[in-house]
């Protein structure tokens, strides 16, 4: 399934020549920020992608693997201050689930290593270091060789022979 440190695979790099990374943003966190251009992408870092949720306890696991087979290098998920979740516990309900399927990637060798998967938990005010840590992450991610995760094949309709 997974080829790792394959130079030969074109679309792991923006037009900055940063690795790609993709984050989905809880809005009651930095999304209703001017940190985000409309289109999605993190001010001055146009590497950095991001998808808009409600909570980041809305985000579905497999959306973090389909992010790194579609050239995703990092991938992070943005959500409120644990504790301080609009819903709760998303917060903490995503915290849980991700610690398990990055696991789970990472035993089978679709992802190389578990830091390329980052949980940030801020607020929406007061002085975060929002840009710096992604000016971190970014670093760490092109530290590493480039990641190339095949997509997986769409399973066989039921009763239908290959
Ligand atoms: Fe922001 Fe739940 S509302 S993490």
């Amino acid at each position: 399934m997974t080829s790792v440190s394959d130079t030969s695979q074109p679309n792991v790099l923006a037009a900055n020549g940063k690795p790609k990374i993709l984050g989905f943003v809880c809005e009651w966190s930095l999304g209703r920020t001017d940190h985000i251009h409309e289109d999605g992408t993190v001010k001055g870092m146009e590497h950095i992608k991001t998808i808009k949720i409600p909570c980041s306890g809305f985000v579905k696991t497999e959306w973090v693997t389909v992010a790194f087979e579609n050239g995703a290098q990092g991938v992070f998920v943005l959500g409120c201050p644990l504790g301080d979740c609009h819903f709760n516990e998303g917060n903490f309900i995503i915290n849980g689930r991700l610690e398990q399927h990055v696991g789970r990637m990472v035993n089978r060798k679709v992802i190389d290593d578990s830091g390329r998967v980052a949980e940030l938990y801020l607020g929406a005010t007061g002085n975060n270091d929002f840009f710096g840590q992604l000016e971190d992450f970014t670093k760490y991610i092109a530290d590493m060789p480039p990641l190339v995760v095949a997509a997986k094949k769409p399973r066989a309709a039921a009763g239908k022979k290959e």
